[in-house]
């Protein structure tokens, strides 16, 4: 890389892939703050605007793949599907454009919180509540984008961001649409459209959440977003993917073969309700026109699980769990107690012990 000095533009060497030092300028506008993530083609940025000192997240596509047309077509697209919907779980695309050097970036507002990936790592399954109100919300998005005519084709944990807002603990946005692929013009209802778009004749996207029809690289349409989102909601609760082989290989045979496992008997701890497994088992049918066939269907469904678990168990999953931690922590604090009651006895006998030797 070349010498690079804080609010100076660097040229990029294309050998190197380190990530740009905090004060680089881009385009002479975006001053870098703090590296948030580095990718396979990039890294993610926050950064502030030279003038407005607003602070926004930038996304750089460097050298070689800033060159490579295919890429770099992929990466504009991602910039055009974000800007044009503009929705509340969706994160918002401010800026777009490619410096001298050739470097493209894309410039989004700054999210504050973490992806439900790192949630997952942290915390292991949600309660089932707390699961469907988290992609009730990625449905209500993908809703959006799919009438703008635009599929995610990566949604998973990871492209889930979860930010505080207004008090709400998991408010999601939407991130990555670096693959997504635009339906033919003219298509404004496809849930009852069965437009076939062709495949760019590589698989993109992630092993595990993807349909089968995506895995063997076919035709796909809206809903391999129906199943990725299934696949979300089936690890969200469970802490398991459905469908997971000891290599890609094996994960791809079970997503074409394998049955839908039971939610239920992969987290019997989680007292999931049967609807549940009935629920995916038709959001990740292999055959496309037998799944949900709209992410509003979708989130209907889910939307209609949880409000019968909740009237059939009263003392429902989520009441059970808070009973079972709130015993849990009594117990902690009970032993607590006795702890401090024995140390305050043994301190006291001693204090006497020496008193009656004076
Ligand atoms: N606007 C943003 N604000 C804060 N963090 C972000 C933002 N966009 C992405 N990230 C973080 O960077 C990670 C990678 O971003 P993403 O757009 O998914 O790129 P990639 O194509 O490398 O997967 C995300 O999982 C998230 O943790
Ligand atoms: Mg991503």
């Amino acid at each position: 890389m070349a010498p690079s000095r804080p609010g100076f533009c660097v040229t990029l060497d294309p050998q190197v892939q380190d990530s740009l030092p905090v004060g680089t300028l881009i385009d002479d506008r975006y001053r870098l703050v703090r590296l948030l993530r580095k990718g396979g083609m990039g890294e993610i940025y926050a950064a502030e605007h030279l003038h407005t000192h607003k602070r926004v997240a930038i996304k750089l596509l460097r050298e070689p793949w800033s060159r490579e047309p295919v890429t770099r077509e992929r990466f504009k697209r991602e910039a055009q599907a974000t800007s044009q919907i503009v929705h509340d779980h969706i994160v918002e695309t401010l800026d777009f454009g490619v410096t001298p050097d050739g470097v493209c970036y894309l410039v989004m507002e700054l999210l504050y919180g973490e992806d439900l990936q790192a949630t997952l790592l942290r915390e292991g399954r949600l309660p089932l509540r707390r699961a469907a109100d988290i992609v009730m919300q990625i449905c209500s998005a993908l809703a959006e984008a799919h009438r703008h005519g635009i599929i995610h084709r990566d949604l998973k944990p990871a492209n889930c961001f979860r930010v505080g807002f207004r008090g709400v603990q998991d408010f999601i946005k939407l991130i990555d649409f670096g693959i997504a692929k635009r339906l033919p013009r003219g298509v404004d209802n496809i849930s009852q459209e069965s437009v076939a778009l062709t495949a760019e004749g590589t698989i993109l996207g992630t092993s595990f959440y993807m349909a089968p029809e995506q895995s063997t690289g076919g035709p796909i349409d809206h809903r391999i977003d129906v199943y990725a989102a299934g696949v979300v909601l089936f690890q969200l609760v469970t802490g398991k993917l459905p469908f997971r082989g000891p290599t890609a290989a094996d994960t791809y045979r079970l997503i074409l073969t394998a049955e839908v496992p039971s939610a239920r008997k992969t987290a019997p701890e989680a007292e999931l309700p049967a609807a549940l497994d009935e629920l995916f088992r038709k959001a990740l049918r292999k055959q496309p026109d037998k799944r949900y066939g709209s992410m509003d269907e979708l989130g209907a469904a889910i939307a209609a699980v949880v409000s019968h678990a909740s009237k059939d168990r009263p003392k429902g999953e989520g009441a059970t769990a808070a009973v079972r931690d709130a015993a849990a922590a009594n117990r902690r604090g009970l032993r607590m107690v006795g702890t401090v009651a024995l140390a305050a006895a043994l301190v006291t006998a001693l204090v006497i012990a020496l008193i009656w030797r004076m």
